[in-house]
């Protein structure tokens, strides 16, 4: 992917970070989009220390205006943009019973409209390139389940259905869109959610996973080489995922 431009949400640490850095690793150029200016500033300066092209962009993925923004500031920098990585993402636990509408649209806001907005303004940008690729970061429970975290599940499987159905709709345009369902990752996310894995059993490779795991599968999804891979679904769960719900 040498001298692809990508942009890719909630960047400034986490997996988001990690994916930011393999693909300029791998030769993209990179515009780092985050909720908080100052982590996408500091993941934007160790892209630059690799030799690639970097732009820091503040982002709420929530916000129609932000995203809309931060996407034209993107291609007016870059000329262009290759490659669009929907990775910002939140939640907010709680049982069914005790969760507040409150905290059930905060998660779908962020992780589902925040995918939507994302894409939409790739879309936007991709198709008069006649190239592009979008990666949605969903999750291993957004085709299975969540317990005690309803709205996180339901944000997840609702961004298969936004791969699958913008795949169809944009092929023609050559244009892929294609999910990652990352397992347990540990990141200040789960950290702050308590979430862990809690039977190493279901550990079919043993080692716990990182986030360059998840990076490396969204490099190839963005690459020349899956140019013929669309709507799909790639878990990278190092074998949870088979005994996930
Ligand atoms: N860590 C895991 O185990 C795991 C598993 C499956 C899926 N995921 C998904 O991977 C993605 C990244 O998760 P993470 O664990 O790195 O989380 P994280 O909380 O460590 O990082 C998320 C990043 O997104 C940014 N962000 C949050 N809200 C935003 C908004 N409204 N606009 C722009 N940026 C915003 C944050 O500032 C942060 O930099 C999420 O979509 C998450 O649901 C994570």
């Amino acid at each position: 992917m040498q001298d692809r431009i990508a942009l890719v949400t909630g960047a400034g640490r986490g997996l988001g970070k990690a994916i930011a850095t393999v693909l300029a690793q791998k030769g993209a150029h990179v515009a780092v989009a985050d909720l908080d200016p100052e982590t996408a500033g500091q993941t934007a300066a160790e892209i630059e220390g690799l030799g690639r092209k970097a732009l820091a962009l503040e982002m709420d993925v929530t916000d129609e205006a932000s995203v809309d923004q931060a996407a034209a500031a993107a291609q007016e920098h870059f000329g262009r943009v290759d490659i669009w990585v929907n990775n910002a993402g939140t939640g907010s636990r709680a049982m069914l019973h005790e969760m507040t509408a409150a905290q059930w649209d905060l998660v779908l806001t962020v992780n589902l409209r925040g995918a939507f907005l994302g894409s939409r303004a790739a879309a936007r940008i991709m198709m008069p390139q006649n190239w592009g690729r979008i990666v949605n970061i969903s999750s291993r429970a957004g085709k299975g389940s969540s317990h005690g975290h309803c709205s996180y599940s339901s944000s997840k499987a609702g961004m298969i259905g936004l791969t699958k159905s913008t795949a169809r709709e944009l092929g023609k345009h050559n244009i892929t869109v294609n999910a990652v369902l990352p397992g347990f990752i540990a990141t200040e996310l789960t950290a702050k959610l308590g979430i862990n894995i809690t039977n190493p059993e279901q550990v079919v490779l043993t080692r716990k996973g990182k986030p360059e795991d998840v990076a490396y599968a969204v490099a190839f999804l963005a690459s020349d080489e899956a140019e013929w891979i669309t709507g799909t679904t790639l878990e990278v769960t190092g074998g949870t995922g088979l005994f996930a719900g």
